[in-house]
C-alpha cells in the first residue's frame, strides 16, 4: 500500500474527488494518509478530517524562505513514509531539493490542456479568463508530474471540455471541475499507485 499525501491551499474540491475515489474502493493500491495545507483555516482541511485522514498545516508564512518551507515539508512528508505527493489546488512553490527528492512521484492536477494557458501565473479562476479571453472552443484539464519548469513535467492524463455560448470564467471552471478534474486525478493516482506509470523522457506510458 502506497502512502499518498494531497497538498492543498484552498477549498479542496479535487481532495474531495480522490477521498470520495478511495471510499468507493477505486485506489485499491494507495492510501491517502496525510493532508498538508499551507496555511491555516482552509475548507480542504476540513474535509480531510471529516474523513478521517490527517490534517497538517506546514504555513508558508512561518518559513523564511521557500528553502525552509520545502524542508520543512520534506521532514513532515517523509517521517510518514510518503511515496506519492498529490498537488490538489496547492498554490506555494516547491523548490528544486524538493522535487528532485520525489522526481516522478508529485503529481499536479491543471485546469487546462497543457500547454495551453499554463505557466507562472496561470492558476485557478485566471486560467478560465484566459482561455475564454482568446476564444479557444476546447479546454479542458491536464494531470502532469511535477518537474523543475512550470507546468511542464510529463503530462499523465488529459481531458478535453468544450466552451459553451455565454460561459463566464466561474461556469467555465466549474465545468472543467466536474467533467475532467474531479475524474482525472482519482484515475492518475490509482495508475500511479498500481505501478501503472512508466516515464521516458516527456512522455507517460500507461502499461
Ligand atoms: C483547481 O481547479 C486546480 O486545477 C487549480 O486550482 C483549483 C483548486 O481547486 N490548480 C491550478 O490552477 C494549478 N496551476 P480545489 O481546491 O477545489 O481543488
Amino acid at each position: 500500500m502506497l502512502n499518498i499525501a494531497v497538498l492543498v491551499s484552498g477549498g479542496g474540491t479535487n481532495l474531495q474527488a480522490l477521498l470520495d475515489a478511495q471510499a468507493r474502493g477505486e485506489i485499491p493500491e494507495g492510501k491517502i494518509s496525510v493532508v498538508v495545507a499551507s496555511k491555516p483555516g482552509v475548507f480542504a482541511l476540513e474535509r480531510a478530517e471529516k474523513a478521517g485522514v490527517e490534517a497538517l498545516v506546514v504555513a508558508r508564512k512561518d518559513y523564511p524562505d521557500t528553502g525552509a518551507f520545502c524542508d520543512a515539508l520534506r521532514e513532515a512528508l517523509q517521517a510518514r513514509g510518503i511515496g506519492l505527493v498529490v498537488l490538489a489546488g496547492f498554490l506555494s512553490i516547491l523548490n528544486g531539493d524538493f522535487i528532485r527528492a520525489y522526481e516522478n512521484k508529485i503529481i499536479n492536477i491543471h485546469p487546462s490542456l497543457i500547454p495551453s494557458f499554463c505557466g507562472k501565473g496561470f492558476y485557478g479562476l485566471k486560467v478560465h479568463e484566459e482561455a475564454l479571453e482568446r476564444g479557444v472552443k476546447v479546454t479542458g484539464a491536464t494531470v502532469h508530474f511535477v518537474n523543475e519548469g512550470a507546468d511542464e513535467g510529463p503530462i499523465i492524463l488529459q481531458k478535453a471540455v468544450a466552451i459553451q455560448e455565454g460561459d463566464t470564467p466561474e461556469l467555465l471552471q466549474k465545468r472543467v471541475m466536474e467533467e475532467a478534474e474531479w475524474k482525472l486525478l482519482p484515475q492518475a493516482v490509482a495508475l500511479f499507485c498500481a505501478g501503472k506509470l512508466k516515464v521516458e523522457g516527456r512522455r507517460v506510458h500507461i502499461v
